[in-house]
């Protein structure tokens, strides 16, 4: 066995095969998904024409597809991680994948089916109220399919629970809290139990205002009496919205963790910081979301000046010691450049890099001219590019390796080069537009604006046939290494 592999990490036959279904179904729905965004970036670029009716039901399906893949797959990060230290259900495990193709089915039936195009996030009462756009059933099916994923990441996050409670004990134990303010921290407890656990708390939570917001939605879709509160409703929908898609980052950072160690030589112990980093992040993640309701004007004064002071700080706490951590640990470690520590290193880059537009925006008086503008899409590509998805080949390529000083391919350098300055100038060019006060989710754009899109069209081709080549290296690594079953 290699030193890269360790023996804890060994999958049964039936493990490494969902585990295959995860990263192959991550991997195409990507490729698939970016050919939207292309789609559309080029329609907009009026290098092709899609009819504005089209383009929307490509956006409600990018958004949605690729947020929840992005869940998806960083939770076979944190499962195949967690596994480790914690006795997880392998059938939990795949009824998650299941419940997943099922909403997954649902929600792209009402959008190309049925034409549901009211947008990823299904904001009350827009889904009901398409001008005989679509109907009523389009946005209940959508819905539904949104609820299927998400008790699928509910069942995941019990078994986590239930599995972490029965070695720790407690939550606060498996976030290390003890050790916050004195005691002798045990050096060998998991930074991989840390981040699952903070991941259940505050996905679990996200999730479950998310699933009841949605029941709530469907019943007023077929009994418009009964009446919720938009704003409510908003504020549910936002939260659970963005603590999603914080958490995918959270599960996906467990890669960094665990790997980046085994190519340095260096370990990567708890201490003091990184404790208080991610109890502090616990909770900050889950009061920071009023900043995407920064406009409501309606909406407590004091929910926006928490929106946008905590903004400042919520995901600095973990970001600063992982990014600090990892640049300590490989510094001076004589670690070799392969392409799974190169991915783990540039996804620290595009996370630090990618939050800081994301900061400017949660300033009041910036968000009110910068909010609906592409300045939003160009935070959240760069860092879910460069930084999540960044964690995320880094970690398929751990996977299909098998030795530390196995050399890169010059094809596989060269992904990586194009992966870095096609989603550079893709996610620039978005900011860039948004500084210029270009509007988001317009299917059309003004003369003024298109060179905007044309340049970003160019590097995001770049990006998909980077990620195609990424994923093409990954797949056959999978099918023909059973050493995910036997060597890791
Ligand atoms: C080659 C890669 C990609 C391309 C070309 C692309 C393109 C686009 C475009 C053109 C939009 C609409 C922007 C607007 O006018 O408002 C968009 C929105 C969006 N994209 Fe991407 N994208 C890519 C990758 C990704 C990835 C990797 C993720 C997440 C992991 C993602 C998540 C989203 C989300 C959540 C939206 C918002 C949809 C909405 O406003 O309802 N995209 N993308």
């Amino acid at each position: 066995m290699s030193a890269l592999h360790q023996s804890t990490e060994t999958l049964s036959r039936q493990e490494r095969v969902v585990l295959n279904l995860y990263v192959i179904t991550g991997l195409a729905v990507l490729v698939l998904m970016m050919l939207g965004g292309i789609a559309m970036r080029m329609s907009q670029g009026t290098w092709i024409e899609l009819p504005p009716d089209l383009f929307y039901q490509i956006m409600t399906a990018h958004g949605a597809a690729m947020v929840g893949i992005a869940g998806l797959t960083s939770s076979a990060v944190m499962w195949y991680f967690l596994r480790k230290y914690v006795s997880l259900s392998p059938g939990i495990f795949l009824a998650n994948y299941v419940l997943f193709m099922v909403g997954a089915v649902l929600i792209l039936g009402s959008i190309f089916i049925l034409q549901f195009g009211g947008g990823w996030t299904f904001l009350y009462p827009l889904p009901v109220k398409s001008n005989g756009m679509w109907s009523v059933h389009a946005a209940a099916g959508y819905m539904l399919g949104l609820i299927s994923i998400g008790v699928g990441f509910l069942l995941f996050y019990l078994d986590a629970t239930l599995a972490i409670l029965r070695v720790y004990g407690n939550l606060g134990r498996a976030l290390g809290l003890q050790w916050l303010f004195s005691g002798d921290i045990d050096k060998s407890h998991p930074p991989t139990v840390v981040a699952s656990t903070m991941v259940i708390i505050v996905n679990g939570i996200g999730t479950l205002v998310g699933a009841v917001v949605l029941v709530l939605c469907l019943v007023n879709a077929y009994v418009p009496a009964f009446e919720l509160n938009p704003l409510l409703a908003k504020n549910m929908i936002y939260f659970f919205g963005h603590v999603f898609i914080n958490a995918s980052i959270y599960m996906g950072v467990i890669a960094v963790y665990e790997l980046l160690p085994r190519y340095s030589g260096r370990p990567w112990g708890v201490s003091r910081p990184f404790l208080w980093a991610w109890a502090a992040s616990t909770v900050m993640v889950l009061i920071v979301y009023p900043h995407h309701l920064l406009m409501d004007f309606v909406m407590p004064h004091w929910m926006l000046a928490m929106g946008q002071i905590i903004s400042f700080t919520s995901g600095l706490p973990v970001l600063a010691v992982t990014a600090y951590g990892a640049l300590t640990n490989v510094h001076r470690s004589g670690i070799r450049w392969s392409m799974p520590a190169k991915l783990l290193l540039l996804s620290m880059f595009g996370w630090a890099a990618g939050i800081i537009p994301a900061v400017i925006d949660g300033v009041i008086s910036v968000n009110r001219v910068m909010h609906n503008t592409l300045w939003v899409p160009g935070h959240f590509h760069f860092y879910l590019l460069l930084g999540l998805w960044a964690m995320l080949f880094g970690f398929m390529y751990h996977v299909i390796r098998t030795r530390a000083d196995e050399p890169d391919s010059a094809v596989d350098q060269l992904g990586f080069f194009a992966y870095l300055a096609g989603g550079l100038v893709f996610s620039g060019m978005l900011l860039m537009a948004g500084q210029a006060s270009v509007p988001r989710r317009w299917a059309v754009h003004a003369p003024e604006w298109v060179p905007y899109a044309s340049a970003a069209s160019l590097a995001a081709i770049l990006v998909v046939l980077a990620t195609i080549l990424f994923a093409v290296r990954i797949v056959s690594g999978l099918l023909r290494a059973p050493n995910v079953g036997t060597a890791h």
